[in-house]
């Protein structure tokens, strides 16, 4: 009879592990190329409740169909101890790319992470700002779980032991060849609860997986041309008076500015905080607002959304807010109107209605020491868990609403994110300054639907000063933060005028960094992206890895290594940020001819180039055919109506065509169609000279180029 018992027992266990693998996962179409897998119960607040993220079905159905780019049955879910085992399959040749925004490493292939909204901590082991739970293979798919917990990832690291590809056990005494990593065929990925839904986006790229995935999310920001322009964070403690000496400091000394930040001093109390203007540091906001406005300069506020007790609006969000504090301010429940309605009312009856174009959100990632328990409350019965996962996209998601309902763009900052970004007028910072890894975290952004700026604060040397200048422009803002070190751009007077160049370049290039964001936005290609996204550096890896002897071909070499201190700014350019102390670097140039930004010069092609730039330019190349619109170098952007001369310089010896994104680079105008693109074009001619010209300015549509020139940059 026992032994029946138990029979029958194992055969139930069988019945129900069987029942729970791959034909369990129901699968729907979503958009051409997006599939979305269901397993189990899937919880009822997710990242994409959390962000509101859309899909932007129009500008999807404009990218090609494809078919599941896996095998779906090699994809299996089962439910267990209340959690979700989720197992994707990898190829033996295949890179992952993603998890977040991750600051040391690029290649994810292999590590164990776990993915927790976190101050990012000098460790790249899934917590950071953005632990977006979305990879992209080299193959060419992406993978995103939708998923508002902590999750833990085995991006290849973990053997099954009847799998398919299991290697064959080896004797450590004897065989040499015996590995303590042995060779993993799948992402594995532990959700603590009982269903999930998670999304497969196809390719045929790399980079096209990543822009149906920003596309899937709503598209990428647009933000407003200001947002592109050069900002200065004052220090903390600045008077308006002392405010208003900087900005003139900065028209005096012709140096540009958009917009100015001020850090916790504006406010009568901060962390935690009282959303109100300090009387005494800023007896009269609303004229002080307006007075930088006329100088064509904005305001960016930081505040943190801790409510403190001597807040007006204290008593009113305290029924909801959470029952726990940080620095003993309440925290506001953003998943409660209640809680937003008090909270954002105050921001647009004290700042917005005078003027205020953004906001600095910080303090909404970690640290643990910081930030509330996991053992906290929410009135709404979110977890403390969930909560701690999405507090930057509620802050993200509802600020933006407040600009939006005024048909007007803001940019701003944000120390936590997650999934469903994308589409978030918001670029993510931190404290940890250290420059190279700033570098890969800008790499790392393009696979997290995010942005990211390796911001200046101070530097030891002029030369380091100089050099994070130089990288700041080819970022997605140009800002120095001082609020503890009072810098100015020229504080460092001994290489005064290079750091005004690089800001001056950075306004000068506003046409091609705002066409840049037009492409994020309609197409969901990320301005800011890893090399290993490159047609030429992949087409190598792929054609003769298997071929080549690395020894005998460095080229080969270096694409097959981790690339972390070079990457991709727009269509064109390549960028090579030089850091303190290293007079050389070598540049890796993948296939197809590429040339100096600033001389024309060709300077390699699929190849490793060793360079030592000097001092004054940061390195850049463009492709071959490469077309880079250049304006005037103005100390603001144009005002939505004010016209500006282009240049537009090309390169190489290719044929080339641009889309050139034009609006009233403010408002939401755009999304009703009030938007142009002008084509330009350089075409061979029969003596074999390039010719170059632009499309005429289409009636009706909002046009802000007055005379165009043309320049043919190699010669
Ligand atoms: C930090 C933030 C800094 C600065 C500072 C002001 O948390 O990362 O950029 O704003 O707060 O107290």
């Amino acid at each position: 009879m026992n032994q029946i018992l138990k029979y029958s027992f194992c055969l139930v266990l069988l019945f129900t592990f069987g029942q729970l693998d791959a034909q369990d996962i129901k699968w729907k179409i979503i958009a051409p190329g997006i599939w979305k897998g269901s397993i189990g119960k899937p919880e009822t607040y997710d990242l994409l409740i959390a962000s509101g993220a859309k899909p932007a079905m129009d500008r999807l159905k404009r990218m090609n169909d494809a078919s599941f780019p896996l095998v779906q049955q090699n994809i299996t879910a089962k439910l267990n101890d209340g959690k979700t085992y989720l197992r994707f399959p990898l190829d033996r040749k295949e890179q992952i790319y993603g998890f977040g925004l991750n600051f040391q490493t690029v290649h994810q292939r292999g590590k164990i992470l776990k993915l927790h909204v976190d101050h990012f901590g000098g460790k790249d082991n899934g917590r950071t700002h953005a632990p977006t739970p979305f990879y992209v293979s080299s193959n060419g798919y992406g993978v995103f779980i939708n998923s508002a917990r902590y999750l833990d990832v085995y991006a290849g690291s973990a053997v099954l032991r009847d799998g398919e590809n299991v290697p064959e056990a080896k004797d450590r005494n004897t065989d040499k060849s015996w590995s303590s990593r042995p060779y993993s065929d799948g992402v594995e990925i532990l959700v603590p609860s009982e269903g999930v839904e998670f999304y497969v986006f196809a390719g045929p790229k790399p980079l096209d997986a990543i822009r149906r995935y920003n596309l899937f999310n709503g598209g990428g920001v647009l933000p407003p041309r200001w947002g592109l322009g050069f900002t200065q964070r004052v220090r903390t403690l600045y008077t308006a008076d002392e405010v208003e000496a900087e900005v003139k400091a900065f028209e005096d000394k012709g140096f540009p500015l958009d917009f100015i930040g001020l850090e916790p001093g504006w406010q009568s109390k901060a962390y935690p905080c009282t959303f109100e203007w300090d009387k005494d540091r800023f007896p009269q906001p609303s004229l002080f607002v307006k007075t930088l406005l006329d100088k064509g300069v904005r305001v960016n506020l930081w505040t943190n959304p801790y409510v403190s007790p001597q807040a007006s609006i204290y008593n009113k969000i305290k029924p909801f807010t959470a029952d726990h504090t940080v620095w003993l301010g309440a925290i506001p429940d953003l998943t409660m109107p209640q809680a937003r309605d008090v909270l954002f009312s105050q921001l647009k009856k004290s700042q917005l209605d005078i003027g205020v174009s953004g906001y600095k959100f910080d303090e909404v990632d970690g640290y643990d020491h910081y930030l509330w328990p996991d053992v906290t409350l929410f009135p709404s019965g979110k977890s403390a868990e969930q909560m701690r996962q999405t507090y930057g996209l509620l802050i993200q998601r509802y600020s933006a609403e407040m600009y939006r309902e005024r048909n007007q763009r803001t940019f701003g900052l944000v120390r936590g994110s997650n999934g469903g970004a994308s589409s978030f007028p918001y670029v993510i910072y931190n404290d940890y300054y250290n420059h190279e890894d700033f570098i890969t975290a800008l790499i790392n952004s393009g696979f997290a639907g995010v942005l990211w700026t390796p911001e200046a604060r101070a530097s030891k040397s002029e030369e380091e000063w100089l050099r994070r200048m130089q990288s700041v422009v080819f970022s997605p803002m140009a800002m120095i933060n001082a609020w503890s070190s009072g810098t100015k751009p020229w504080s460092y007077p001994n290489v005064e005028k290079q750091v005004k160049d690089a800001a001056l370049l950075r306004m000068k290039m506003m046409p091609y960094w705002y066409s840049e964001f037009a492409k994020y936005h309609f197409e969901g290609t990320p301005p800011f992206r890893a090399m290993n996204l490159e047609d030429g550096y992949q087409a190598e890896v792929k054609a003769e890895v298997k071929t080549t002897n690395l020894e005998e071909n460095p080229y080969i070499e270096a694409v097959n290594k981790e690339v972390k201190d070079q990457y991709m700014a727009g269509e064109y350019l390549l960028v090579a940020p030089m850091f303190a102390g290293k007079k050389t670097r070598t540049v890796i140039l993948p296939k197809g001819k590429w040339f100096d930004f600033y001389t024309g010069e060709f300077a390699g092609d699929g190849e490793v180039i060793n360079i030592t730039p000097g001092l004054d330019k940061i390195p850049v190349y463009v492709k071959d055919g490469g077309i880079i619109p250049i304006g005037p170098a103005l100390l603001h952007a144009p005002k939505s109506i004010e016209k500006i001369d282009l240049e537009i310089r090309y390169y190489g010896n290719k044929p080339g065509k641009y889309m050139l994104y034009d609006d009233d680079g403010e408002t939401f105008n755009y999304e009703k169609g009030a938007y142009s693109f002008r084509e330009i074009n350089i075409v061979k001619e029969t003596n074999g000279k390039l010719k170059a010209s632009i499309s005429p300015a289409q009636k009706g549509k909002p046009n802000t180029i007055n005379k165009v020139s043309f320049k043919a940059m190699t010669k």
